[in-house]
């Protein structure tokens, strides 16, 4: 069905069951024929794999997840072993994912759920947004995909099917005249449902200019060169590799200015990545530098 088509019949008649029907059709041959079916989380019913690869794929894109995924499993095979983690074990497992506040927010997640949901994850989308690192989108996501829950969400690639197939080229879309069109689309099976819709919405970035840019809902990716993401995943690395650090070292061996280094640590030892023993003597979290000592070398 060609897309032009799709968009006149919904300008000229709005959603009507045909459709419906026809849409529905398109995106799920599409997935039969082209969607990605070897990810590994996709191959699980076991919420608590689900929730992991889910936040993984908040900010990392597949192929990176997929290589990091089985590997994190492996440590932290349930909610249990993550809630015990050593928060230097958690943070060198979630090494090359980048956005590490994430492994930490993961943690802390996963103490809830043992202390206050007897280690079962909720299927509801209402209780999953209240746990830590679990905004709107990845609470639907994990209810639909664990839980194979009828939700209705919008997120990246899910946003960018609907405004290529729905909407003209050259106006602004609203995330909010695409939300009755997403429920009114999703099918019974909303697990395959949203998977399809994901492998359609990222094949289209290499066959369209991106449909998000008509997004009132559009910000730009920023740059990760010379950014301060790049400077706390550098700094992060050196603490994992020697369990302490100053700032004004590592300023001068990733040459950039002490200053805009010393503030990164502080936030990050405000974040609990890192505990600050002084001016010039930060310690990873979770190990006294006794022991921390015996890992060096
Ligand atoms: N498959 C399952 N969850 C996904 C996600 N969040 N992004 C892309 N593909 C997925």
């Amino acid at each position: 069905m060609l897309v032009s088509e799709i968009r006149t019949r919904f300008r000229e008649e709005g959603i009507t069951p045909s459709l419906i029907a026809d849409f529905q059709h398109h995106v799920l041959e599409f997935y039969a024929a082209k969607g990605r079916h070897d990810m590994e989380w996709r191959h699980t019913d076991d919420p608590y794999r689900i929730l992991v690869s889910e936040v993984m794929l908040q900010q990392t894109q597949v192929p990176r997840v997929a290589v990091i995924y089985p590997k994190f499993i492996e440590t932290f095979p349930d909610i249990y072993a993550l809630a015990k983690a050593e928060q230097a074990d958690l943070l060198a497992a979630w090494q090359g994912m980048g956005y590490n506040r994430r492994a930490l927010s993961l943690k802390k997640l996963a103490g809830v759920i043992v202390d206050e949901y007897g280690g079962k994850i909720p299927d509801d989308p209402m209780i999953l947004r209240t746990l830590p690192g679990i905004g709107p989108a990845t609470s639907c996501s994990i209810a639909a995909f664990a839980f194979n829950r009828p939700v209705v969400f919008i997120e990246t690639n899910i946003r960018r099917v609907f405004i290529h197939y729905f909407f003209e080229e050259g106006g602004i879309v609203d995330d909010c005249e695409l939300l009755p069109l997403i429920s009114a689309m999703l099918p019974a099976n909303s697990r395959e449902w949203y998977w399809a819709l994901m492998d359609l919405g990222t094949a289209l970035k290499a066959s369209v200019k991106n449909p998000n840019q008509r997004s009132r809902q559009y910000t730009k990716q920023k740059t990760f060169e010379g950014s301060d993401r790049k400077i706390r995943g550098n700094v992060l690395k050196k603490m994992l590799e020697r369990k302490c650090g100053s700032p004004d070292v590592f300023a001068t061996e990733m040459n950039e200015d002490p200053v805009r280094v010393r503030r990164i640590m502080d936030k990050m030892a405000d974040e609990a990545f890192f505990v600050r023993e002084s001016e010039h003597q930060y310690r990873l979290s979770g190990r006294s530098l006794d022991e921390s000592n015996t890992h060096q070398g």
